[in-house]
């Protein structure tokens, strides 16, 4: 190795230090936060409680207000000792208002979701109680939500009255259609959730959630309609999730640590997004985050870390790997001076700070000629930014780099070329850098 390689090789030990550090690893492994699988009987042999909606006076005919049996269902199986089972059976459709099902229970609850639960669509006899949730679940632990069942937002006319649809609307909120808030070892498998009256799935001030096998679904026109929102949360994994929204596929915001994400498959939307953050000076922390394998198609931007200025805290330590793009506009972009408001945003110094975000086996299409974009700030540049294996290409063989105020270590192929990047220096003889990087992977894998 030359000089340069081995430069390139101790920056990447050193960078990702923290990357392999055991309490990054903490919560990922796949037993920490199991919530045990459903069986028949529970430890005494005794048969599981089921409280089966229909038990309940829900007729399950998609007009009927099912929502009075659904609570009662809900104090039922959530009062019980030992396992119960809340169950929403096969083949139905129920129609429910927005609900608080709140713990904590006394046992260890499974919510068995077959049929499909629909939300009334009316917007002007929405409960004005409950503004921003349809169906929201507080103070659980060790809860699994599991099924093949749906539940459906029925979001068309929440759309229509967005002010992103039409600009002589009023700019207001709209239901999230399934939260799960202040809670901690909960599992959700399988599910569909689709047409949302906005956001889809919020997991909000939790810890330990895991997510698997869930769909997510939403015209790729529906304004604001995020696939699965992490916010204020810890030690969360989602596999194996095929999303699609009018929306970000994936969002991280605010306090949120050690996010997971494996086996993604995103598209139509606005992509996986780490933010935004810093929006009305605030202050935002979201760190160690990976996406492991993923294909995203057809969305607006691919991986993106989008901040407001004015804002304070930071994102570091995000890894991105094996990651495959088709026909994305932005596929790699970061940006400090994101504004999603309908009026300017002013100039400010003070940013949320951007550093340690590594990417890695990045390949694939672009539908912009900018596949790379580091628009990072003056006061706050964006730092340890480590590209390695990147292949980006554009319809018309034109792509290129944007980086401002950004600094990077390049290892193997990086294309288009960064060298915008301050760090040049850095890119040679890639076989041997990228040696390293692969061990080092494996050895940080998590
Ligand atoms: C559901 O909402 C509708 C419209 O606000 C209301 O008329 C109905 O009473 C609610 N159902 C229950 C069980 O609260
Ligand atoms: C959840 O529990 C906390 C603490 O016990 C309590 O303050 C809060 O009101 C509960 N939330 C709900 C929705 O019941
Ligand atoms: C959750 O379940 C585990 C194992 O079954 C148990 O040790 C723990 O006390 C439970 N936690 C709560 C808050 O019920
Ligand atoms: C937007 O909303 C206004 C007022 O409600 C309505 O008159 C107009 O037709 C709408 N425009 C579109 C394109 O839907
Ligand atoms: C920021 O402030 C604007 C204007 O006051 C408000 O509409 C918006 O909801 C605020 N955003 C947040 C995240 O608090
Ligand atoms: C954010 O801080 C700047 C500078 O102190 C101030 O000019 C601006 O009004 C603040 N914005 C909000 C939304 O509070
Ligand atoms: C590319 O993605 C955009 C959405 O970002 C979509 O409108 C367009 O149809 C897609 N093009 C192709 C060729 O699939
Ligand atoms: C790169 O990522 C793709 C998935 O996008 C995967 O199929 C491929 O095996 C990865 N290559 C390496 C060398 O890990
Ligand atoms: C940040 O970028 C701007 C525009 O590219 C440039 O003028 C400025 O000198 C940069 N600042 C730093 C600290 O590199």
């Amino acid at each position: 190795m030359n000089t340069l390689n081995w430069l390139c090789f101790l920056l990447l030990l050193a960078l990702p230090l923290r990357f392999a550090c055991k309490q990054y690893s903490e919560g990922f492994d796949d037993g920490a936060f199991e919530v045990q699988e459903t069986d028949e009987d529970d430890s005494e042999g005794r048969k599981k409680a089921i409280s089966n909606v229909d038990a309940f006076g829900a007729e399950g005919d998609g007009v009927s207000d099912d929502t009075k049996a659904f609570v009662n269902a809900w104090k039922k199986a959530c009062s019980k000792r030992g396992s119960s089972i809340f169950l929403v059976p096969k083949g139905k459709r129920y129609l429910v208002n927005a609900t608080k099902f709140k713990g904590p229970c006394v046992g260890k609850l499974t919510i068995q979701i077959e049929g499909t639960i629909i939300a009334p669509d009316d917007i002007e006899t929405w409960d004005p109680g409950y503004p921003r949730m349809w169906l929201g679940y507080y103070n659980l632990s060790n809860v699994s939500f599991e099924g093949k069942g749906a539940i459906d937002g029925s979001g068309s006319k929440w759309w229509a009255a967005s002010c992103k649809r039409n600009k002589s609307n009023p700019c207001k909120g709209a239901p999230t259609a399934l939260t799960i808030d202040s809670s901690s070892s909960v599992n959700v498998k399988d599910l569909t959730i689709r047409n949302g009256q906005q956001m889809h799935f919020i997991i909000g001030r939790s810890d330990s959630v895991r997510v698997s096998g869930v769909t997510v679904s939403a015209p790729g026109d529906s304004p604001n309609t995020d696939g699965i929102h992490v916010t204020g949360s810890t030690n969360v994994v989602l596999e194996d999730c095929k999303i699609g929204t009018g929306d970000d596929c994936i969002s991280i915001v605010s306090q949120s640590s050690n996010i997971k994400m494996k086996n993604i498959h995103c598209g139509p939307g606005h992509g996986i997004s780490i933010g935004s953050l810093g929006e009305n000076n605030s202050t935002g922390m979201v760190e160690k985050v990976v996406l492991d394998n993923a294909f995203i198609r057809d969305t607006t931007n691919g991986l993106r870390i989008k901040t407001w200025q004015g804002g304070s805290g930071y994102v570091r330590a995000v890894r991105y790997q094996n990651v495959r793009m088709e026909n994305v506009s932005n596929p790699i972009i970061i940006d400090q001076f994101y504004c999603d408001s309908p009026s300017k945003c002013e100039d400010q110094a003070s940013a949320v700070e951007v550093s340690e975000i590594f990417y890695k086996n990045i390949t694939g299409t672009s539908a912009t000629r900018v596949t790379m974009k580091f628009a990072c700030s003056d006061a706050f540049p964006c730092s340890n930014i480590v590209l390695s294996n990147i292949n980006l290409q554009s319809e018309d063989d034109d792509e290129e780099t944007y980086c401002s105020n950004a600094s990077s270590f390049i290892c193997g192929r990086v294309h288009p070329s960064a060298d915008c990047l301050p760090s040049s220096a850095l890119r040679e003889r890639e076989g041997v850098v990228e040696e390293s990087v692969s061990q080092h992977i494996i050895h940080t894998e998590l």
